[in-house]
């Protein structure tokens, strides 16, 4: 498995910081605090983790409208914090990986305020400020992901300014040279620092049309069914633009000079669009995070179908990768439910390709319910009553059934899950039927198995239509995974060749260590992994 870089055998865990240890005690989680768990991150398994942003910010989106690129928000700590995980860390093995957000800044970045005060400031054309159209309309008919239109207007130069997300994120233009030497100084100064890599921020966003044409209507959009506003129209015209791969490049050339580190792009496109972020010649995001676990219904033929095409799009030179959970989108074990959570969890452990895991999914956490009066994202007041808060998924690790759920001694900025007292690190550590542990297993078993972490996929077909189920492997050892995403018992018949060997991995814990011969016996919503006998 050397011969692998660590960003492929790997597993990546991704922490939300304001939610996944305080150790100062206001109720926020810091830097300090996810060095003090750290020895967990190790006894899970995890490779990597990938940090979302902890640098100066108002918070209007709580730290991806940035500041300032070079240092640390005083709410998570200093720069010192952020030496002193790096270091610890790396002694114990764990690569950091941080977010880095270079389509938009805060409105608060002294560029910022300094491109608005005039016209003809010398960083005017480091964003996109552009006329109205007459009688004073926006440029054009493009949608800011938060709703309403992306250009805002300034009374005081009279122009407007583009932004795709909030008003206080406006877009920078990735056009000009010197937008893209000062973004390229910020990636130098944490890669100098020991950062591992980074996770951008909305690659596909880098770069709009020159021409600032018109976004399409989209013919599929029906309003007040819980859609975003926002897809009404086709952003064929502000995102994913052919020159983007251009900045892409630069940014994969900038990493690999600082040898074995990792550029992941958050890209959520169709799969054909998607690949493309890998680089004509390999020479884009080592990682283009595949989001097609979250977007996809729970369907087994969906599923499979998409694992197949997925599998016969990658280029020869690309390394896949899979993502079940983040900060913006609901909790797996609420989206599919509990028990299909185990199945999930199976999954994201055994596809081909590095799995990346939303920090609180391995204990089963699932959305919080948020009073109106409480909610924080600011997606959610724009917004409201659509769906698409994003509080719920981003409420406080649960390590303990103790006060403050182990997580503060403060009062939490988000409420703890109700189910917190039976959903923890510590109840759960012991219990070999829990989700904790299912993770647990799951993950040795990848990293010991050169065939689950990085050997070949191959479909297997049945005759169950809700049934999941591959082999992956490598060097004459390998596993079947069969997943029920029904709720109806399944039966699999395989020809004694195929399928000989012992239950390793189960959702239900009690089976593994069963043999199994030429069949596959599984109840409603269960899952198993089965290591072949050698020349299965
Ligand atoms: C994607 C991030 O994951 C999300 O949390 C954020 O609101 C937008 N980008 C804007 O930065």
């Amino acid at each position: 498995m050397e011969k692998y870089p660590w960003w492929q055998r790997g597993i990546i865990y991704q922490i939300y910081p304001r939610s996944f240890m305080d150790r100062s005690g206001d109720g926020i989680g810091d830097l300090p605090g996810i060095i003090d768990r750290l020895d967990y991150l190790v006894w899970l398994g995890v490779d990597a983790i990938w940090l979302s942003p902890v640098y100066p910010s108002p918070m209007a989106d709580f730290g991806y409208d940035v500041s300032e690129y070079c240092d640390i928000d005083p709410v998570f700590g200093s720069l010192r914090d952020m030496d002193t995980l790096i270091e610890k860390a790396h002694a114990l093995g764990l690569r950091v990986i941080l977010d880095f957000v270079p389509n938009h800044t805060s409105d608060q970045h002294p560029w910022f305020i300094e491109s608005r005060s005039s016209r003809d400031n010398p960083k005017r054309n480091w964003y996109l400020w552009h006329d109205g159209k007459e009688h004073g309309a926006p440029p054009n008919n493009w949608l800011s992901v938060f709703g309403g239109s992306a250009w805002e207007w300034d009374e005081s130069t009279k122009q407007y300014y583009y932004h795709a997300f909030l008003k206080q994120q406006p877009d920078l233009n990735w056009r000009n040279p010197e937008v893209r030497r000062a973004m390229y100084d910020a990636m130098r100064f944490w890669l100098e620092r020991g950062a591992d890599g980074f996770r951008v921020d909305v690659m596909w966003h880098l770069i709009k049309d020159a021409h600032l044409r018109d976004n399409p209507p989209n013919p599929d959009y029906v309003p007040g069914h819980g859609q975003p506003p926002y897809n009404a129209l086709i952003p064929a015209y502000s995102t994913d633009q052919p020159e983007v791969h251009e900045v892409v490049r630069e940014m994969r050339t900038l990493v690999d000079r600082y040898g074995d580190r990792v550029l992941i792009g958050e890209i959520y496109l169709p799969i054909r669009q998607l690949v493309a972020y890998y680089g004509d010649d390999g020479r884009g995001a080592h990682i283009p995070l595949n989001f097609q676990l979250i977007t996809l219904p729970w369907n087994a033929r969906q599923i499979t179908a998409s694992i197949a095409e997925y599998e016969g799009a990658l280029p020869d030179y690309a390394w896949p990768n899979w993502v079940l959970g983040n900060h913006d989108n609901s909790r797996i074990a609420s989206r599919i439910g509990p028990l299909q959570a185990r199945n999930a969890a199976i999954m994201i452990l055994t596809l081909r390709g590095t799995p990346t895991l939303y920090y609180g999914d391995e204990i089963g956490m699932r959305d919080s319910v948020i009073p109106p009066e409480i909610v924080r994202d600011q997606q959610e007041k724009n917004l409201p009553g659509l769906g698409l808060g994003r509080d719920p998924e981003r409420t406080p690790m649960q390590w303990s059934p103790g006060p403050g759920a182990g997580f503060t001694r403060g009062t939490p900025w988000l409420p703890f899950g109700i189910d917190y007292k039976h959903l923890n690190v510590e109840v759960e550590r012991d219990d070999p039927g829990s989700m904790l542990s299912l993770y647990r297993r799951l993950i040795q078993l990848r990293r010991r198995e050169p065939a689950l972490a990085i050997g070949d996929y191959v479909p297997v077909l049945t005759d169950f239509e809700d049934v999941v189920a591959y082999r992956r492997e490598a060097r004459g050892k390998a596993f079947l995974v069969a997943l029920n995403l029904g709720h109806r018992p399944a039966q699999l018949l395989f020809a004694a060749s195929e399928c000989r060997g012992k239950i390793v991995v189960a959702t239900e814990y009690r089976r593994e260590g069963e043999r199994v011969d030429d069949r596959i016996v599984l109840a409603g919503d269960d899952g198993v992994v089965v290591e072949l006998d050698t020349g299965c």
